[in-house]
């Protein structure tokens, strides 16, 4: 029966990944997917991250299962993480999911059960596995514009003319912080005005924090979130842990579901709960145990936050080398919205042609739409993807 099958293009983040991977050049650069590297190119479990497991070793006295929803206490910690004060607890409900990705997922799929017809509004660009997961589900995404390809910055005015096109019972996607692939993000005014157009529409907005602290802070990432949820009636929040707590393959996240009124909140926790059941079952729980330990505790918490510090500031102190960098060996400033950029990535704005070029002369590995990881540079290949970046023409 399987011969039905149909062979899928390969997810182009992941298969770069590949490639690197069988490149045999010791000077390649991997600048694809979204992992944090050190300046030896290793992506390390976070001190907090170790010592929590440590003690979780000792303690966990069993493994069965919590609840369809995850541990309430890791809900809980990742709320105030997330939303802080903004939203009155009785308006909110949530589930662990695994990552942001099923976050995201479950997100998608309570849209689709509330409303089939929904359509969902996306960044132009946007993270490619939003699309996907959208068209896998059979929903219609529609773009507004996002990215202004000339200035490297968001194109506002046109973002603000398409999400008017939304109307109530449509979807508005948006990225709390650190935008992927961009790395370009509205001011807190403009964020106002986004919220301005979601009241007149009607439309509710979707927001997908994957990288809250690697842009201006914790708290700073996390204030468009907080400025949302606090002003409109409803909204949903795809939230990460892969990133800023350095445990991807641990498959950490959490939907959060801001309702209407307390009862509301009810029929949202329990369908979530449905939702997870029907897909999953149980959200996994080692990272989100890891991530409440470390939450909860004074101590992790503040070793935690002064490392993710130590990470946000070294891709910020990449940044400005590379967009000094570029500057000398161009003599303009062309390439100054690298170091105004936030998070992880930055989309460079190279053709298709020049990011080919670019990987089979020098060994860089960004995506094909020129969105490079910073963090996959260190002190000694910032020189090299600068002269690289210079030769290809960009
Ligand atoms: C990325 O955008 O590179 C990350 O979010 C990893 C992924 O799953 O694509």
């Amino acid at each position: 029966m399987f011969e039905t099958l149909k062979t899928r293009p390969a997810d182009s983040i992941l298969a770069l990944m590949q490639m690197y991977k069988d490149d045999p050049r010791p000077s390649k650069i991997d600048l694809g997917v979204g992992v944090y590297k050190d300046a030896t190119g290793l992506t390390p479990i976070m001190r907090a991250v170790k010592a929590a497991e440590h003690q979780l070793w000792e303690a966990q006295d069993t493994k069965v299962y919590t609840g369809l929803a995850g541990d309430p206490g890791f809900s809980d910690a990742m709320i105030q993480l997330v939303l802080g004060d903004a939203v009155p607890r009785d308006k909110v409900a949530a589930v662990a999911t695994p990552g942001g990705t099923g976050a995201v997922r479950q997100a998608f799929e309570l849209i689709r059960m509330a409303r089939p017809e929904a359509r969902v509004f996306v960044s132009d660009p946007t993270w490619p596995n939003h699309l996907s997961i959208l068209s896998y589900l059979g929903m219609e995404a529609v773009n507004y514009r996002y990215f202004d390809e000339d200035t490297r910055a968001v194109d506002f005015e046109g973002m603000i003319a398409d999400i008017k096109g939304a109307k109530a019972g449509d979807v508005v996607l948006l990225h709390g912080c650190c935008h992927n692939p961009t790395g370009a993000n509205l001011n807190l005014a403009q964020w106002q005005a986004v919220v301005d157009v979601l009241l007149e529409t009607g439309a509710v907005p979707m927001i997908d924090i994957a990288y809250q602290g690697f842009g201006d802070g914790l708290e700073e990432d996390a204030g468009p979130t907080r400025l949302v949820a606090s002003s409109v009636p409803e909204c949903l929040i795809a939230a990460s842990c892969s990133k800023n707590f350095g445990i991807y393959r641990e498959r950490t996240g959490l939907l959060i579901a801001v309702s209407q009124n307390s009862e509301a909140r009810k029929l949202h926790q329990d369908t979530l709960a449905f939702l997870n059941r029907q897909n999953f079952s149980f959200p996994p729980d080692h990272g989100a145990r890891l991530v409440t330990m470390i939450l909860n505790d004074a101590a992790l918490k503040a070793d935690w936050m002064a490392e993710l510090e130590e990470v946000r500031g070294s891709m910020l102190s990449l940044r400005s080398q590379l967009a000094g960098e570029l500057q000398r060996l161009s003599g303009s400033d062309r390439f100054g919205f690298l170091a105004e950029h936030r998070g992880m990535f930055s989309r460079l704005g190279a053709s298709p042609e020049k990011v080919v070029e670019m990987r089979e002369t020098h060994g860089i590995y960004m995506v094909g739409d020129s969105r490079m990881n910073i963090a996959g540079l260190n002190a000694e290949t910032v020189p090299v993807l600068a002269k690289a970046i210079i030769d290809a023409g960009v």
